[in-house]
């Protein structure tokens, strides 16, 4: 994992250019737009399908052969630690029975990587929450994956950027064209081009903009690999943005020197953040599933054509 790209121009010398091994996982949002679901449980624990969401996200970083996960979390996410922890009682009884199937479905979060928790304290914002990890991570490369966003494993995203990074060092981002009236939900970037397919220098970055200050239709999606020296820009990013410090304002500072660059994204991305982008991920990922799918999709075909028909829910339908 991580070799160099074989285009790469430090291929031959691929010491100057450390594999990236750490991803750094933000877990501390307070999940508010999912209350009061996320009232004692964290949002990132809520099911999509029968796994939580933020298990996809660490299934991603160990695809991509990121063997250490380090959780930024904060208070009432203990949720966390315990999925990702042995279930000691309930693998006994599971193992008890002979039901090897669901044993492996409890232990297999704790297989993915070495995973790490530390807590941010106070909810200074996403820079803050990713300065939280200097200490764990050193003086190398890593990935931030943010969970709202979960990136079907059949797009390799998180590999294609590793390749980026080890091709052109500094620090890469993920962008996806996005229409217009979405640009201000997310970080936008001015680019220009490589050469290369699909991958962008990035000139510029601005948080959340109005539509009018759009640099470009290019969003940020919440996948990183980072040079170590945002640290030292992290420690002096003052806040922006809501008063939060904020990861996009620091890599604006990395971009204007000229070491940020963007692989353009247009697989499949399920934004689990918001109320019907969640829905619909549950409902795309269960189609695709082989035990549930085709029992789902027949089920699914059928009720749509019963909105079509009286262009009412099934709930309004049985209270008539
Ligand atoms: C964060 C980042 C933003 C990025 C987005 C991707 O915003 O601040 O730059 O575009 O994630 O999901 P949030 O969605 O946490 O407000």
């Amino acid at each position: 994992m991580n070799a160099p790209h074989p285009s790469s121009p430090l291929a031959s010398t691929p010491a100057a250019v450390p594999a990236v091994r750490k991803a750094v996982v933000p877990a501390a949002g307070l999940g508010t737009r999912f209350l009061p679901a996320t009232k004692a449980t964290p949002k990132e624990m809520l099911p999509v399908v029968d796994k939580p969401a933020i298990q996809y996200v660490v299934e991603e970083a160990a695809a991509a052969g990121l063997d250490d996960v380090l959780m930024v979390t904060g208070r009432h996410k203990r949720a966390i630690e315990d999925h990702f922890d042995h279930a000691f009682e309930l693998e006994q009884a599971l193992a008890a029975k002979g039901d090897t199937v669901r044993l492996d479905a409890v232990r297999d979060p704790a297989r993915l990587a070495d995973i790490h928790h530390i807590r941010q304290g106070d909810p200074l914002g996403l820079g803050h929450a990713v300065l939280c990890a200097r200490n764990h991570v050193g003086d190398q490369p890593f990935a931030v994956l943010l969970g709202d966003d979960l990136i079907d494993p059949r797009d390799a995203l998180l590999s294609r950027m590793l390749e980026v990074r080890e091709r052109y060092a500094g620090s890469v981002v993920a962008l996806m064209e996005v229409p217009p009236e979405q640009v201000h939900l997310y970080g936008c970037a001015a680019v220009e081009p490589t050469g290369q397919d699909g991958v962008v220098r990035v000139t510029g970055l601005v948080e959340k903009p109005a539509p009018e200050d759009a640099p470009s239709r290019y969003a940020v999606i919440g996948r990183y690999v980072l040079d170590p020296a945002v640290f030292d820009v992290l420690e002096h990013t003052a806040p922006g943005r809501g008063g939060e410090i904020q990861l996009t304002d620091a890599l604006q500072e990395l971009a204007a020197v000229g070491t940020v660059h963007g692989v353009v994204f247009s697989g499949r991305r399920y934004d689990t953040g918001d109320k019907a982008d969640y829905l619909r991920t549950v409902v795309r990922l269960a189609c695709d599933r082989a035990d549930l799918g085709p029992e789902f999709v027949a089920w699914l075909k059928e009720f749509v054509a019963g909105l079509a028909d009286t262009g009412t829910t099934g709930r309004e339908r049985s209270a008539a």
